[in-house]
């Protein structure tokens, strides 16, 4: 049997992947998060890998060690996520947000952990947004081509499309949401200016394999 040969989709690709959550310290032991395994972005990224990109993945908190071959950098808040993507985004070709993001951080951190009182009254939190990654990549002038997720729990459809516009992205992705947190397998449907396709129902690591694929098809239409 004689294998044809393939060119990986994406050799010689730099690759910039968010996953995971992040964490909103309220005091040195507590804080506020979003629900995120990881294991969608940490996908994605072994999948750009085998691709033959070049994958650099700015993680939140997650269970997840690194996938082989992948440059990984930890971070816990929003703000740092930030800081990291922005530091590293020009030498990119190509930009998976796929991290649930916080949209909010707490204000008013305390220094010490807050202690319960005799009286049992509650702390009160305040809190400020969160830049928006995503956005921001997509706003720069010399950018990577930008892939966004959306994870909705009601109207994906019209949600998906409409947040793809209001962020300014050729493609978002949009996962039937909270029902696959944690889990292994996922559904997704692609949004882009031809409208919207889905993904047939599989593990999340097919997925990420497919996902690639779609991805590296539209970056490859887009240099010509
Ligand atoms: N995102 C980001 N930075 C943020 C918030 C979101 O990079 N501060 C990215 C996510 O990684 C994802 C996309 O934006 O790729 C959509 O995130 P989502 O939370 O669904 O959208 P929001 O714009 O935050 O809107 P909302 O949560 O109100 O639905
Ligand atoms: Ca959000």
């Amino acid at each position: 049997i004689i294998a044809s040969f393939q060119p990986k989709s994406l050799a010689g690709k730099c690759v910039l992947v968010t996953a995971g959550p992040t964490f909103e310290p309220i005091d040195p032991v507590r804080g506020i998060t979003n629900l995120s395994s990881g294991k969608m972005g940490y996908a994605i990224a072994r999948a750009a890998r085998e691709a033959g990109a070049e994958v650099t993945l700015v993680s939140g908190p997650t269970a997840l060690s690194a996938p082989f071959g992948v440059h990984r950098v930890n971070v816990q808040t929003a703000e740092q996520m930030h800081d990291v993507v922005m530091s590293r985004v020009a030498t990119q070709d190509l930009f998976i947000a796929v991290a649930a993001v916080a949209d909010w951080r707490v204000r008013n951190v305390a220094a010490q952990k807050i202690k319960k009182t005799a009286e049992s009254r509650t702390p009160s939190l305040e809190f400020d947004e969160n830049v928006d990654i995503l956005a921001a990549v997509a706003a720069l002038d010399k950018k990577p081509y930008c892939v966004g997720f959306a994870a909705e729990s009601e109207n994906l459809l019209a949600y998906g499309e409409a947040k793809r516009r209001k962020k300014n992205i050729p493609l978002l992705v949009g996962n039937i949401g909270h029902q696959t947190f944690g889990q292994d397998e996922n559904e997704l449907i692609l949004f882009d200016d031809n409208g919207h396709t889905p993904l047939p129902f599989a593990d999340k690591q097919t997925l990420a394999r497919q996902l690639i694929g779609e991805i590296a098809q539209r970056l490859a239409r887009n240099a010509l």
